[in-house]
């Protein structure tokens, strides 16, 4: 579809969207100039941005999988981001045949793409509009409840959003929300990007994301940390994308390059 046709559908193509520059990183072809632009400054600033994204898309497979061997045969995956190679029902399908994913996030452009990639789909995967920084409907959204039994357990994914999200809209407050719908013996994935390292990078990050759709809220690893409260975080703990149970070589040698860091818990 033509950039006109998306702003005639309502779609902001002007303010740079973190999916869509996300995508742009990835080498997608779903965004726009505005979207290229802002990648393009951080892209100069912080070149590993790049090493970042392809390092959070193996973790996130490697960590669906490592959930799918396990058990988890249902995923509620929030701050989906736009379809790319290896979408989570891929991977988890691969292990388990019939794997059910809902799919949500606050991109008009994400759910609408996610929707022409997964027609004919619709039992395994359902792709719902809902914003995490009010989890509580996302949990009592009765799309979510045809799809998902949350008596059950499942495997919570917040891969690379909740540094989208601001200490005003009360991280904690959101984690607790989402472990306590869960069954015991759910899995949650996170993965975060922190300042801890690269302090110039991290605030020319920042700086960029001021205009975009989501401010960019960088975080310390012992703040990261606490988002996993109530859940037993699984081992090696909380690393660098490419230390979390690796199975090909790294993208870079040094593991700081990948600007994030992810762990996988589960509740009790
Ligand atoms: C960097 S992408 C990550 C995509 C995917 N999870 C991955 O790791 O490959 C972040 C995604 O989170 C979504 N997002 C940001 N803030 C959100 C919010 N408050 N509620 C739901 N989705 C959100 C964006 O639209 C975008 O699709």
């Amino acid at each position: 579809m033509a950039d006109e046709e998306w702003a005639q559908r309502g779609i902001d193509v002007n303010t740079p969207s973190v999916a869509r520059m996300y995508d742009y990183y990835l080498g997608g072809k779903d965004n726009f100039p505005a979207d290229r632009v802002a990648a393009e400054e951080i892209l100069t600033a912080v070149p590993e941005v790049r090493i970042a994204a392809r390092e959070n898309r193996a973790f996130l497979d490697r960590a669906v999988s490592f959930l799918a061997r396990a058990g988890i045969e249902q995923f509620l995956d929030i701050g989906t981001g736009l379809p790319t190679r290896g979408n989570v029902h891929e991977v988890a399908q691969k292990i388990t045949p019939g794997a059910r994913v809902a799919y949500v996030d606050n991109d008009p452009i994400v759910l609408a793409h996610a929707r022409a990639l997964l027609r004919g789909m619709w039992g395994e995967t359902t792709v719902v509009s809902g914003d995490l920084r009010h989890p509580e409907r996302i949990l009592d959204a009765p799309e979510i409840h045809k799809h998902l039994d949350l008596t059950k357990p499942v495997g919570v994914l917040l891969v690379a959003v909740m540094h989208f999200i601001t200490e005003a809209d009360d991280p904690r407050r959101i984690m607790a929300a989402l472990r306590d719908a869960v069954a015991p013996g759910s899995y949650l994935v996170l993965s975060h990007g922190t300042h801890d390292h690269r302090q110039e990078a991290a605030k020319a990050g920042v700086r960029v994301y001021e205009r975009a759709t989501s401010p960019l809220v960088l975080r310390s690893r012992q703040e990261i940390l606490e988002l996993f409260e109530g859940f037993d975080l699984m081992d090696p703990g909380l690393v660098w994308l490419p230390e979390w149970r690796p199975t090909d070589l790294p993208l870079h040698d040094e593991p700081s390059r990948a600007l994030m860091v992810c762990g996988v818990a589960r509740k009790p």
